[in-house]
Parts: structure tokens; sequence; C-alpha cells
């Protein structure tokens, strides 16, 4: 692995320190730092007053202890004097309340004035720090997402959206007709009635304001990578993204523009499968390319139960063996104060390396030395994709779906049977070109972008095997529900045809209140599998297809509910139920992945990782207890979080 790093703050633990540290960092086997993200107000005290000593002696420092350093632009935490002599610079929250200072991500991203003053801080750390060799690389911002304070509502954000909008709709009469306001007829009839969604408006508002603000905010940060780069070329520039894929950004399009794909993930006790898959995820960002973790718990986040000591290395290695080239531990100390005083650092507040910093060590030294022997190793092999929409990703955050079918969850129960058959799989855009894979999947895709309808045909029509679930291609561009049946587009390469379909939890009965929804499930059965299908289920007509599972029980008793149609050389199956139990979705993977002739890996312990990469095959036992498995025909016994490189695949 190239860098194995942590998150720094030199501005708070002051110059006197900075030597000491660097030495412990580097007897940990570290050669990375980030720095800078929070350090604004330490850099620029005072409007155009600019304080870079502290910095460059810094970053001197740890160059003379061999150690690179990531440097951070400072915009999500800018300086009281600006946000107070520039109240235009700060969030308005959906309820109208203007955010203030004292915490972080409070910034408009929209604003002139804050744009401005970025711009000058971005630009003059970037000359200043363009001297030093081991600046090597750039993030920008902090986790920039509308997570931690939503969407801004500022009157500036309102004239913006209202331009976007004409520029998308041309007229009043298209927006109205778009965005179907004739139900409760929110009709607009001047531009200026024309402002973001709060939570309670209309799907279709909602769907454009998250458009929007995604567009902006990521504007914001390319307009920084630009600025870098205009600066010096060979820095790689990027920002640090927080969660899985589910979020406000569009991580296609915002990766396509910089130069590595940097993911801020918090491994956790019992999360495996969902930290594979947020790996596979952040590898598809920039395909051929390794990504980095630029944040990692150096213990628990949380304050919950303490890693194995061994852990901490299973959580590396599976990086590692997924194609990360960078760890980076936050952080390096834990704070005296502030908001994350509780949060772990690799050393405790008293600045004493213990448990947390000798794990570390002891996994960062292995790392160090073992992995230059496999840095070349192509990237593991992926012949299953599954397509990733955002604008599908953002339909379900804006309309009641959203919390009706839990998109996430269902995409990661999808995805935990691929995981448990060491499978490997890579995440698309609606618009990849889909050759290189053998089996696509489509998880619950309400709307059909007319490329990837074009792409799928293509890929069936030449042998390809297509497996789509849930609510499929029923919404238009803008959330509505179509006139027609659906799937849209895909009518034909299903052969079948939904009529729409129903939720399935009562909120009716006597007892019941619309507040307290009880989930319920309804029996599907055929000649492949049995078992039950919850949250929602489509009214679905078999037309030109074969039937493989109907439902045995309530209103649609008797009607197809699993489908699969069959062409010259490729497969399409369709499973109506927004989720199915584990067993029947490993049965239909099972049953997908044998059509598309793409092989499991069989007979591994549930998280025990094996991921081939070339001649190598990688196998991480994420258990508290030992195993035995049988991997590139060698018998092995791992201990408990054991990690074993082997010869062959
Ligand atoms: C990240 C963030 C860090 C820190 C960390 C704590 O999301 O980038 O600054 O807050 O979480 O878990």
């Amino acid at each position: 692995m190239k860098y194995l790093g942590c998150a720094y703050y030199p501005e708070y633990w002051g110059p006197e320190r900075v030597a000491t540290d660097a030495k412990l960092m580097r007897a940990a086997g570290i050669n990375l730092t980030r720095i800078g993200e929070f350090a604004w107000a330490r850099m620029e005290p005072a409007d155009g007053t600019f304080t870079f000593d502290w910095l460059h002696a810094a970053v001197d420092t740890l160059g003379e202890h061999g150690i690179e350093v990531m440097l951070c632009t400072p915009t999500p935490t800018p300086p009281a004097w600006l946000t107070f002599a520039h109240p235009d610079t700060l969030l308005v929250n959906a309820d109208g309340r203007r955010l203030d200072h004292g915490s972080r991500r409070h910034y408009c991203y929209t604003s002139e004035t804050y744009r401005r003053f970025s711009k000058r801080i971005v630009a003059k750390l970037a000359a200043e720090f363009a001297r030093h060799r081991n600046v090597v690389a750039w993030q920008i911002d902090n986790e920039p997402d509308l997570i931690e304070t939503g969407i801004c509502h500022c009157e500036n954000c309102q004239q913006e959206f209202r331009t976007w909008l004409k520029s998308r709709y041309g007229s009043l009469a298209e927006l109205n007709q778009r965005w179907g306001t004739g139900f409760w007829t929110v009709d607009y009839s001047d531009w200026q009635q024309v402002r973001l969604a709060r939570a309670n408006h209309a799907p279709s508002r909602q769907l454009d304001s998250r458009r929007f603000a995604n567009e902006k905010l990521s504007d914001f940060v390319l307009f920084q990578s630009e600025l870098l780069k205009q600066q010096r070329a060979d820095w790689r520039v990027s920002t640090n993204l927080n969660g899985e894929v589910f979020t406000s950004l569009d991580y296609f399009k915002l990766f396509d523009r910089l130069d590595v794909a940097c993911k801020d993930l918090y491994f956790d006790i019992c999360t495996m499968d969902v930290n594979a898959m947020i790996m596979e995820q952040f590898r598809s960002f920039k395909p051929g390319q390794k990504y980095w973790v630029t944040e990692t718990g150096a213990g628990m986040c949380g304050c919950g139960r303490p890693a194995h000591p061994g852990q901490f290395r299973a959580w590396l290695w599976s990086s590692f063996a997924h194609g990360g080239d960078a760890h980076v531990v936050f952080r390096w100390r834990t704070c005296l104060s502030g908001q994350e005083q509780e949060l772990e650092g690799m050393l405790e507040h008293s600045g004493v390396p213990g448990h947390r910093y000798k794990a570390i060590q002891k996994a960062f030294l292995e790392m160090r030395e073992q992995s230059a022997k496999l840095r070349d190793l192509p990237l593991p092999e992926t012949a299953v994709a599954f397509v990733h929409d955002y604008d599908v990703a953002f339909t379900y955050q804006s309309t009641g779906i959203g919390t009706l079918v839990p998109y996430e969850k269902n995409f990661t129960a999808l995805h935990r049977e691929f995981y448990r058959r060491n499978v490997r799989t890579a995440l698309v855009p609606p618009t990849a070109d889909l050759s290189p894979y053998r089996l696509v999947v489509l998880p619950s895709l309400v709307m059909i972008n007319p490329t990837l309808a074009e792409r799928l045909k293509e890929f069936v029509a030449g042998g390809g095997v297509v497996f789509a679930q849930g609510q499929l291609g029923l919404r238009d561009a803008n959330a509505n529900y179509m006139r027609h049946r659906g799937p849209d587009q895909l009518q034909d390469l299903f052969g079948v045809l939904i009529n729409g379909g129903m939720y399935l939890h009562s909120c009716v009965g006597v007892d019941e209140t619309s507040a307290s929804r009880t989930p319920f499930t309804v029996k599907l059965a055929g000649k492949l599998a049995r078992g039950t299908a919850a949250v929602w289920l489509g009214d679905l007509e078999a037309q030109d297809c074969r039937v493989l599972l109907k439902v045995q029980e309530d209103t649609y008793a008797g009607q197809p509910a699993i489908t699969e149609k069959k062409t010259d050389k490729g497969l399409a199956i369709y499973s109506a139920a927004a989720k199915l139990d584990d067993r029947l979705v490993g049965k239909l993977v099972d049953y997908a992945l044998g059509k598309a002739g793409v092989a499991a890996v069989k007979g591994i312990p549930e998280h025990v990782e094996v991921i081939r990469r070339g001649t190598r095959t990688f196998v991480i036992n994420h258990r508290a207890k030992p195993v035995q498995v049988k991997v590139a025909k060698k018998r092995l016994r791992l201990p408990a979080y054991g990690v074993a490189v082997v010869s062959g695949s």
C-alpha cells in the first residue's frame, strides 16, 4: 500500500509538539499525514492576514521524517470574522434559520461572497505550498455533502434555483407540467413563487431541489480543484466522501473530474458486508484505479466495544485486497476539547502511545513490508455490475417510497448475497458500457435512463444476464408515475407488464395507526425455490416469459412474482418484490450467477473474504473464531481475524 497515514492537527497541538509526533508517526510506519481541513482561522486569523509559518514548519518537520502530506482546503469551517461580517455566506436551513458559527459545513455553497473568500485562501495555500516537495496530494473541504446540514434555502439559492429551472424547462407552463402540479393545484403563475422544496413538498419539486443542490455543491468542490491544478498539475487532488453512495452528491460525476476516489470508511465490528460493498463501490468510481481510505477509526466510533487487536489488521488487509492504496487513520491523538472529544485517536489524549498505537503500528509495519511485494497485482476482476443511478437515489430520498421502500437496505441486502459468495461486483452508472460484465443487477430502478434501456437490450442480445428487482421503470424523469405500464422501455426485454403494485404493511388494523406500520410477508413458490416477499409486491402480468415463482396468498395469489425471459443467447430475470427473504435472494443470485457462468467461491464461512488478484488470493477472516478453509487447492487454518495471502487462484 502506497500510503499509511493519519489525520493530524498541528494547529491544535502547537508547533512544539510536531517533531515528537513526527518521530512517533514514522516509528508507526506512517508516511502520509492529512492536515488542515479545519484550520482556516489559524491560516487567516483576520481578513486578508495570512499566517502560514506554523504550517510551513509542520510540513517541513514531517518531511524531515520522511512523511508526505495531503493538505486540505479549509472551507468546511469558515473563520468567525468572515461569517459575522458576511452573513450571506451562512447556510439557511429548511426552517429558514441561518446557521451560526461554532460547528462545521454551515456555509452556503452558492454564495458569491463565500466563493470569493474560498478562492483567495485556496489560491494562497496552493501558491505557498507548491514549493514543498512532500506535499503530494490535496483534499478539498471535508466530506462535502448535504447530510450534516441539509440543503441551503437562502435567497441566493432560491434565485439560483429559479435560474437553473428556467434553463431546464424554459417556461413556467412546462415546469407545471413536468412537476405535475395539478394535484392540490400547486400551479405556479410567477417564477418568484418557485422555491426550493422542504420535506412536505411534492416529490418532483424535491427531486429537482436535490439535483440542483448536488450540482452546486459539486461545482464548489470542482472550482477548488481547478485552482489547485493551476498551481501544480502533478498534485493528486480529491475530496473525502462520506458514507455509501446513497447520499446527496453524484459521486460518478465528481470523481470523474478528480484524481483519486477517496472514502472515509469507519470499519466497525459486524459491518464487514457493508464495508466490502463500499470498497467495491469506491473502486468503481475510477475504473482501473486504486482508491484511498482517507479516514478510518483508530478505535471505536461512539465509544463502542474496542476492536480486537487483530481486527484493525484484518480491515487494513481487506482494504488492500479490494484495491486500496492509502489507509489514513482518524485521528492521530484524542483531542482534549471540542465536539469530538470522546473520539479515540491513535495516541491517548495524554500523548502516550497506548494500545491503539501499538495495534496500528504492528499492522502498518507489516503492511509496509509485505505490500511492497504485492503492489503490482492486477485489481480484482468483476463480472457482475450493479447499476446505480443518482436520479433514482435522489428519487427515493424525495418521495414517499423512500420511507416505504428502504432502497439502501434493499440494495445492501442484494449485494450481501454476492459478498457471501465472494463474487466481486462493480458499481456502474446507467450510461456505462456493460460489455465487460456477464451479469448486470438492477436494484429497484424506479426510473429507466434511455441509454441504460438501450445498453441492456444490447447486453442481453449479446448473451448477458440481467437480474432486476423491485419497482422497475414505473416513474418518469420527474419522479411521477407514468400513464403506461412498466417496466418503462423494458417491457419486451423482460416479457412482463407491471400494472402497479401494493405495499406490504398493515396500517388499518383496529389497534394500529398509520404511525405504526406492521410489515408483513407474502409467500411465493415455484419449482426453483420458495420464500417470502416483503415491503412491496408488483401487480405483474406475464407476457412473453416463463414464471419462476408465483404468489401463494393474499390479494395477488396465483399471480407471477418472479419471471425470466430467454432470448437467443441472454436472459432477463425480474423479481417483482422490493424485498425477498435472504434465502430466496441467495437462491436467485445462485441461479443468475449460474446462468451467467460466473463462479462463486463455495464452502467459505460467512465473513471470510476470498479476494483474487492475479496470481494471488487474499483470505481474510473477519470472525472472532479460527476458521478452516480450502482456497487455491490449499487447506488453510486462519486464527481469529487472521490473514493469508496464497499463491494461485
Ligand atoms: C468524519 C469526519 C471527521 C470526523 C469523523 C468522526 O465523518 O470527516 O472530521 O468527524 O467523521 O467519526
